[in-house]
């Protein structure tokens, strides 16, 4: 997946288009590029490898001039991270970014004159883009001509299309990705998200599936998915559009694990009234719909599915509703069975990740009951596609590994625990209400302990791999430990619960080697000080991230103090951030930006 961001304006384009391009890297950064057409119709087109800082450098040695131009920050799928495959890709005076993945080889078969060519990139959307330009030059009507063009491509995309002999206009589509129109008094905008066109444009509109634009001049063209021309539905930029900073902090990561406490409460409010839950949050017919589910699918992806596994524990436990929780990626192509009214809950921050959507896609012919999403994007597809919606308000979340926004959806699934109570008229909603509402508090106090941590990171040995251990809820929190771990300080860290230990995991530990334990149930305190005890008697250690004492002495140990437990994974959360960022921090990595990673996957 990738970033688009395109402009034909009444004044030069370039420096706008690299600013957009930065505010778009997080769905991507492993090279970049643009062209730019002047009136004369000369496309100039300059990519390089690696982020758009490297373009803007290599604009600011060989400038480009022009009020029309496309540009692109790519996530590799297909070829490697190189200039050639970077986009804008050229063919016979075309140029052409692309979002997303097309299936080539459906495409080559029915052109099979295409195969025969030279290539000048591995990319599929190279391939795209000479399957465009097949019959352009002939077509009288473009729009039409890309409209039936696009029909037999397989796959997911969203483009934007200049032409050198038409150096006025640009073309534009989407399907299965998202693609935003802006306008203001300097010209039109396209992009790949809203918050992009936000420092330029007074208006955006989103476009919908199946659609195609022409853009010329201040004129556009919009055609739906079944070719009725369609007026773009402008609105305004709410609040939370605005461009972030980072404050001080040296990485967005630090920032956003330091702003949970912020977040947590402000949503809190939101989600509350009178001390009641706000019912009205999710839509209409919320409370019925509550009271008549029996069981919960949830689906999800990356630290998604770690919230998801988490509210599992938690709402067998705590309401006897069945809880079945699975991949998005792994639901998406097997026969599963649907219960009798089944509530299914897709969970995704960005409410863009492509086996996500498309589980949701194919569990509506399952028969559930009613979907229902947790999402920090309003805008998002997800947030379009289900009937009821729980919007998560971390805020923009910049690092790609995932921080405040999770915390946020695990605020959000406590929420929904304390709902689902509250419209069953089980005594305990009340009790729960409090524990949430101390909950921004408690996150303080767990962050308050960062200079300790940072004493861990440092001193941490991650070589030749690294274990976390956990029980209960803390078994899904393991998982999150060993993702951010591997996320931004490339090491192998591998979790497990705590029971399966000796089915396999002892195999790996010898002397020196560090086994981090994450602890919050007390009532499986012993269970957990006996895996502690295995650990150490094979000469590893053990470092204990823990809530409550456990019978045990570990090497080393970090203790919060002892609360109710239900919260306690949330509460233990801020520690392993602090311990994955601040051992990336001592390794010099590129802490906001992982290699290889994005953070909003829009592609399979
Ligand atoms: C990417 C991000 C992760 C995120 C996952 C799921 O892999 O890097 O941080 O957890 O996608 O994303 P979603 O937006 O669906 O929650």
């Amino acid at each position: 997946m990738c970033g688009i961001f395109a402009a034909s304006l009444q004044q030069q384009v370039a420096n706008q288009l690299l600013s957009g391009l930065e505010s778009l890297e997080y769905r991507g950064y492993d090279s970049a590029g643009m062209a730019v057409l002047n009136a004369a119709g000369q496309l100039q087109l300059v990519r390089v490898a690696g982020k758009v800082a490297n373009l803007r450098q290599r604009l600011a040695e060989q400038g480009v001039h022009g009020q029309l131009g496309i540009a692109h920050t790519r996530w590799a799928t297909h070829g490697g991270a190189t200039q050639a495959n970077a986009h804008p890709h050229l063919y016979q005076g075309l140029a052409m970014v692309h979002n997303g993945i097309i299936e080539q080889q459906a495409l080559l078969a029915q052109a099979p004159e295409l195969a025969q060519q030279p290539w000048l990139s591995d990319t599929d959307s190279e391939r795209l883009l000479r399957w465009l330009a097949l019959g352009w030059r002939q077509a009288s009507d473009k729009l039409l001509y890309l409209q039936q063009q696009l029909a037999s491509v397989q796959g997911q995309y969203s483009l934007v299309l200049i032409d050198q002999q038409q150096p006025d206009c640009l073309w534009a589509a989407r399907s299965g990705s998202p693609l935003v129109l802006g306008r203001s008094e300097q010209g039109a905008y396209l992009a790949s998200d809203s918050q992009a066109l936000q420092p330029w444009c007074h208006e955006r509109a989103l476009l919908d599936e199946g659609a195609v634009l022409q853009l010329q001049g201040q004129e556009w063209q919009l055609r739906d998915a079944q070719g009725q021309q369609q007026e773009p539905k402008w609105q305004g930029f709410s609040q939370q559009q605005q461009r972030v900073d980072r404050n001080g902090y040296a990485h967005y990561m630090h920032q956003e694990i330091h702003q949970q406490p912020e977040v947590l409460a402000s949503s809190w409010q939101q989600l509350m009234t009178n001390g009641k839950p706000r019912l009205e949050r999710l839509g209409s017919g919320a409370e019925q719909l509550l009271k008549q589910v029996k069981e919960v699918q949830i689906l999800a992806c990356g630290s998604s599915h770690h919230a998801a596994l988490i509210a599992k524990y938690w709402y067998e436990a705590h309401l006897q509703l069945p809880v079945r929780v699975e991949i998005a990626s792994e639901y998406r192509y097997r026969q599963s069975v649907c219960q009798a009214d089944t509530l299914l809950m897709v969970i995704s921050q960005s409410g863009e990740t492509a086996d996500t959507l498309a589980a949701l896609r194919h569990a509506r012919q399952q028969g559930y009951l009613a979907s229902l999403g947790i999402c920090n994007q309003a805008e998002s597809s997800l947030a379009q596609e289900v009937d009821y919606l729980l919007l998560t308000q971390a805020g923009p979340e910049i690092s790609v590994a995932s921080t405040k926004a999770l915390l946020c959806q695990l605020q959000a699934l406590a929420w929904l625990q304390l709902a689902f109570a509250y419209v069953r008229q089980a005594p305990n909603w009340q009790h729960w209400a409090d524990q949430l509402d101390a909950l921004p508090e408690s996150i303080s106090h767990s962050l308050s302990h960062e200079q300790q941590i940072r004493q861990w990171a440092l001193d941490l040995p991650l070589l030749p791999c690294c274990l976390v251990l956990g029980r209960g809820p803390s078994y899904p929190l393991a998982q999150e430990a060993a993702l951010k771990l591997q996320e931004i300080c490339y090491r192998p860290v591998l979790a497990f619960a705590g029971g399966e230990l000796k089915h396999g995991p002892l195999a790996l530990l010898e002397p020196g080697m560090v086994v981090i334990v994450l602890a919050g149930e007390p009532h499986l305190a012993n269970k957990m000080a006996a895996n502690i005890a295995e650990v150490q008697a094979r000469g590893a250690e053990v470092w204990l991230l823990s809530e409550g004492q456990l019978p045990v002495i570990a090497n080393r140990q970090l203790n919060l103090a002892e609360q109710d437990p239900w919260l306690a994974p949330l509460r233990l959360l801020p520690l392993v951030q602090l311990l994955a960022y601040h051992r990336a921090l001592s390794q010099g990595e590129l802490i906001d930006q992982p290699r290889n990673l994005a953070k909003s996957v829009t592609v399979e």
